[in-house]
């Protein structure tokens, strides 16, 4: 739903008095001094210039907040979850069979994944023009965008569904990693004495003609982080086993693991 001038000046209205009370109480309890304040304004500024806004608000786990309250609870839909600071605009569209990555020297003892489902309205029928947009790490190096080992654009890409909604694509088990800790937000996280872990998983963008978006995240049961999150994101509905399979199920030469993920968007509106 789009806003209106009026409606965001009405909205600013109510919540920034609010929130400066709010902030104003706490720094009053805390006598909180001018040195300490100057340190928050500094530690502020280089969130700012480090571009670290998005990764402050995950893990101080106001994103989640926000998505909690800005999605409702319905459990037609598939479940959504924060979209982070990782994406990285116009990734490759794959071609079935969809495969989002390129081996690198570093993967060789990681699973292959084959990941599938149908997407679907909450009603049951098949969304034949949905798009499914992934991105995760490998597993080992972490995101693309940090590993130079990596292709541009490894495991990320873009693809389609089947003529009854249904998609397949062929990853590798990611494993649990760190968020950025080398800027301020990793200073944040030391201070205040936070891990920086994220449980493995794989991070969903899924457009159809007609329907909400969803963004969401797949995780993986028995993972150590499940529990403890840095950025509290994990939702029960959005764990899902995996399933061992021997490799000459389907050519390949050693073990490989399946996850069924089924896709329900909530129509527009
Ligand atoms: C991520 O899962 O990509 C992520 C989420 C929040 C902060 C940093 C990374
Ligand atoms: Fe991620």
């Amino acid at each position: 739903m789009s806003t209106t001038a009026a409606q965001t000046s009405e909205r600013l209205a109510r919540i920034v008095p609010e929130a400066l009370a709010a902030i104003h109480e706490v720094l009053e309890r805390h006598r909180v001094t001018e040195q300490e304040w100057h340190a928050v304004l500094a530690f502020l500024t280089d969130v700012g210039k480090a571009d670290e806004f998005v990764l402050l608000s995950d893990v101080t786990r106001t994103s989640v907040l926000i998505d909690a309250m800005s999605h409702g609870d319905d459990d037609a839909a598939t479940a959504t979850d924060v979209e982070g600071p990782l994406y990285v605009e116009n990734p490759p569209w794959r071609d079935a069979p969809v495969k989002i990555y390129e081996e690198y020297e570093g993967s060789e003892d990681g699973e292959v994944l084959f990941v599938h489902g149908t997407v679907t309205s909450t009603d049951g029928t098949p969304l034949l023009d949905a798009v499914i947009d992934i991105w995760q790490t490998g597993p080992s190096g972490g995101y693309d965008i940090w590993d130079e080992r990596q292709p541009e654009f490894n495991f990320r890409g873009r693809f389609g569904v089947g003529e009854a909604g249904e998609y397949e694509f062929q990853t590798m088990v990611p494993k649990p990693y760190t968020v950025p800790t080398d800027g301020p937000t990793g200073r944040y996280l030391a201070a205040v004495g936070q891990h920086p872990w994220r449980p493995a998983h794989i991070h969903f963008k899924v457009t159809a003609d007609g329907h909400e978006p969803l963004v969401t995240q797949v995780f993986f049961p028995d993972d150590p982080y499940l529990e403890n999150d840095t950025i509290g994101a994990v939702k029960a509905a959005l764990v899902r086993p995996l399933e061992r399979r021997d490799g000459a199920a389907r050519g390949l030469d050693a073990p490989f693991s399946t996850c069924d993920f089924e896709i329900r968007l909530r129509p527009s509106g």
